[in-house]
């Protein structure tokens, strides 16, 4: 049995002004007009040898993710709460440390598969078949990563450098570099020996306690205790406050993966994205004969290339090329699709702003 556990704490600032801090782009209907990329995430595992989903998010988002998963159905879902954000590799060690504890006697180390709930996966069999490639890695102790062929020198992905190969389908991972510099994206996609990480993960828990406790105890000590201290409220799990409050904010690919001996990869080629930026939508949406990618009241002419989302009104637009243009009911953003990595900035000032 695969025990699904999906990341939902982000903040997706860069989908800024749909995305917001109580709505984040997780629980938004981005990709699909009926589900959220959760709803989604969860959706994509029908058919495979799964538990109920374990969801691990921020304190504030408990209803809407409670919510999200009755409406679609999905019956059991579990859901840790986060009282402030510490990144990954705390949030995937919570999630290990319950379902140890959960565990039955004489029931073997579950295998845990870590999704990040924010991501396309545009061909589920060939997703399915991934999962069940990496699970045998995973079984044999493992800590196995997806790997993606890179298309571009992506600042904002981790990269993989394949070793030898571990079986028909698993490699060892030779080297893993977090969101390296410009040059040495551009190096590492020359090379050809480089995936992209895909951010999904698939270990047994008590593996991946053991190589956090190996490389960064102080993250380890800081989530037993968090869980030293639960409440029970329903289907939610709320960890000690105090004591996650002192834990470091570090990612899994920083803390655990860059680090550790034990790591393989898959590849996987199921039309992977990450919709990271309102540029990577435009990407994977349904286009018009001009490239526009449209949805709600929307009206082009002489427009190309161009991304509109209106949520309340009716939005034209004449003799534009290359924007996104978000609206709803009390903020609109227009930006080239050039610098949609800055929208981040632009939320950053509106918070300084107050
Ligand atoms: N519960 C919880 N708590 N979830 C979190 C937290 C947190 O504090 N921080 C982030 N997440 C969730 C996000 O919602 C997302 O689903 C996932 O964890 C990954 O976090 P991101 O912040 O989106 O990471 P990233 O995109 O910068 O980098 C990761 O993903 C890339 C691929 O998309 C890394 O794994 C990279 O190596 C990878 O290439
Ligand atoms: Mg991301």
């Amino acid at each position: 049995m695969i025990y699904p556990v999906m990341l939902a704490g982000g903040t997706g600032s860069r989908l800024w002004p749909l995305s917001r801090q109580l709505n984040p782009k997780q629980f938004l209907k981005l990709t699909d007009p009926k589900w959220s990329m959760l709803q989604s995430t969860v959706a994509r595992l029908n058919g495979l040898p799964v538990q109920p989903p374990l969801i691990i998010c921020n304190e504030e988002h408990r209803f809407i993710a409670a919510e999200q998963m009755r409406q679609a159905g999905f019956q059991g879902a579990h859901i840790i709460l986060e009282p402030c954000g510490r990144n990954t590799a705390p949030a995937i060690a919570l999630a290990a440390l319950q379902l140890q504890k959960a565990r039955q006697q004489g029931e073997e180390d579950p295998v845990m598969l870590v999704l990040a709930a924010d991501h396309l996966i545009q061909n589920v069999p060939a997703f399915q078949r991934c999962v069940q490639q990496a699970n045998t890695l995973a079984l044999a102790g493992k800590l196995v990563t997806f790997g993606i062929t890179p298309t571009h020198p992506e600042t904002g992905y981790g990269y993989i450098c394949q070793g030898e190969a571990i079986n028909e389908h698993g490699h060892r991972v030779e080297a893993f570099a977090e969101k390296p510099g410009m040059d040495t994206a551009k190096a590492y996609l020359k090379s050809g020996n480089y995936l992209w990480n895909s951010g999904m993960f698939m270990f047994r828990a008590g593996r991946y306690l053991e190589e956090l406790g190996k490389h960064r105890p102080d993250i380890l000590a800081a989530c037993e205790a968090a869980m030293e201290n639960l409440r029970q409220d329903f289907d939610f799990t709320r960890v000690d406050e105090a004591r996650f409050a002192e834990c470091a904010n570090e990612s899994v690919d920083y803390a655990v993966m860059e680090k550790t001996d034990e790591a393989a990869v898959v590849a996987l080629d199921a039309g992977w994205s990450d919709i990271g930026s309102w540029s990577a939508l435009w990407d994977v949406s349904p286009k018009d004969a001009q490239g526009n990618s449209t949805s709600g009241d929307v009206m082009t002419l002489d427009t190309n290339n161009t991304l509109v989302r209106a949520e309340s009104r009716l939005l034209a637009t004449l003799g534009v090329d290359d924007l996104v243009i978000i609206e709803t009911k009390d903020a609109v953003l227009v930006a080239h699709k050039d610098k949609v990595q800055d929208v981040k900035k632009l939320v950053a000032q509106l918070q300084a702003d107050g």
